[in-house]
């Protein structure tokens, strides 16, 4: 509970008004059906509640309160299918809140915690029923603006500015669980490694990585695992996961699982048979050479552009050298020619969210890292098999490695790092 109340009280010192909150509500796939709910990342960083749902109202201007909840009513005919929900008074005490109420007292008092606030600070069109509450209390406090010489809320500040900066930067107990999620996903590619070989199914490797996530405590994956064989590789957002993976084909594994809240977001590409082809190899070690080259940039002081800076400049004088891009490379990158082959930026950052919540800008410019700061580092060059400027043997190749790296005070410390991922090492383990 107190490293929740500590945040609260670090957000208090960011905010001046009132902050909102609220948990999604469970969302329907079908009849009876519900799709796995999974707590806002947000309302969880706060509160480390995981009921749907949930109103966290922070504030500095109420004379008495600082945090206050809304929880969903208890519901005696649901309570034998799902158990009992927590009251308000439970909620109050278990999460150190100074009060707590039921949802349906949110309509009469939303307006008293957010009289007196000239700033509220709430991200607008996440919920659109929820900003039409909202905003109907903004609205109330509006008219009567003759009456009152009290603040209204008239500027509304997206969380990107003061919630988010918190989360950028993480704390030690998440950066725990970062390593947790991290090593899980090392288990988890391994196992893909083994799994994977011509006859067998895209799916089958899917299997497998879920298999060790969930068997290692993961409460679910970061995100819907890809693994694309052969072609599909070149696919950015490949998921359907169905293709039969056949001799020679390279496999293209993303995948990471959710420890804790906290994500993981890892990418080998290796070949299905044990061996690259020379074609293959020859791309495979571009990739490799940018990744490692915008790994060791990271630390203190080196801006998030930097970094990608670092990846596409290697991997751009890597395609010419094989013969996929002809000129200069530099002039090749200004004129945005990469883009044919290098189609993504190099890194996001990562926590509870696998592309985690911060602004990349500072000031209008890249951000410079700072000690504690997670990102990925995720360089990749993949070939249309339609391509045919591309000399032919590249064609329909694809390669992505990425690792999960967090700055430390003297440069960086690569969390996935135990992942093969040199050729040798990546041959070996596939083989195994
Ligand atoms: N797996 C999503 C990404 O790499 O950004
Ligand atoms: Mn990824
Ligand atoms: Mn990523």
């Amino acid at each position: 509970m107190e490293v929740f109340r500590e945040r609260r009280r670090r957000l208090l010192d960011l905010i001046d008004g009132v902050a909102i909150f609220h948990a999604p509500a469970a969302s329907l796939r079908n009849c009876d059906v519900e799709h796995p709910f999974r707590q806002s990342s947000d309302l969880y960083y706060l509160t480390g509640f995981e009921e749907p749902e949930s109103v966290l109202v922070v504030t500095s201007v109420h004379p008495e309160h600082r945090a206050v909840m809304f929880v969903r009513p208890r519901d005696q005919e649901r309570e034998p299918w799902e158990g009992p929900r927590p009251t308000p008074d439970a909620v109050k005490e278990q999460l150190g809140l100074d009060a707590a109420f039921g949802l349906d007292d949110l309509g009469a008092k939303l307006g008293d915690y957010l009289a007196g606030a000239g700033r509220l600070h709430y991200e607008l069109g996440l919920d659109r029923a929820f900003d039409e509450r909202v905003i109907a209390a903004v609205r109330r406090l509006r008219g009567r603006r003759h009456r009152s010489s009290r603040p209204w809320p008239c500027c509304i500040v997206h969380p990107e500015a003061t919630l988010h900066e918190l989360r950028l930067v993480k704390g030690e107990a998440e950066i725990a669980s970062l390593r947790r999620a991290a090593a899980i996903a090392a288990a988890a590619h391994l196992a893909a490694m083994r799994h994977a070989a011509p006859g067998r199914h895209e799916y089958e490797v899917e299997a497998a990585l879920r298999e060790v996530f969930l068997r290692r405590g993961a409460a679910r994956v970061a995100f819907e695992p890809i693994v694309a064989s052969g072609p599909n590789a070149t696919l950015l957002h490949y998921t359907g996961n169905r293709r039969r993976i056949e001799a020679g084909d390279l496999v293209l594994v993303d995948a990471g699982g959710e420890l804790d809240f906290y994500a993981s977001d890892v990418t080998r590409t290796f070949p299905a048979s044990g061996r690259f082809s020379g074609p293959q190899r020859r791309i495979y070690e571009v990739v490799l050479e940018a990744e490692l080259a915008a790994i060791a940039v990271v630390r203190p002081g080196a801006t998030v552009d930097q970094v990608h800076d670092s990846a596409l400049g290697t991997m751009v004088r890597g395609l010419v050298r094989l013969g996929l891009l002809q000129g200069d490379p530099a002039e090749l990158i200004a004129q945005e020619s990469h883009k044919r082959y290098c189609p993504h930026r190099t890194s996001h950052w990562l926590g509870m969210d696998v592309h985690d919540a911060g602004s990349y800008f500072e000031g209008g410019q890249s951000r410079a890292l700072v000690p504690s700061m997670a990102l990925t580092v995720e360089p990749g060059i993949y070939v249309s098999p339609a391509d045919d400027l591309a000399p032919a043997e590249y064609r329909g190749i694809g390669v992505r490695i990425e690792d999960d790296v967090l700055v430390t005070a003297s440069g960086h410390e690569n969390l996935t790092q135990a992942i093969p991922k040199g050729v040798a090492e990546i041959e070996q383990a596939c083989r195994r």
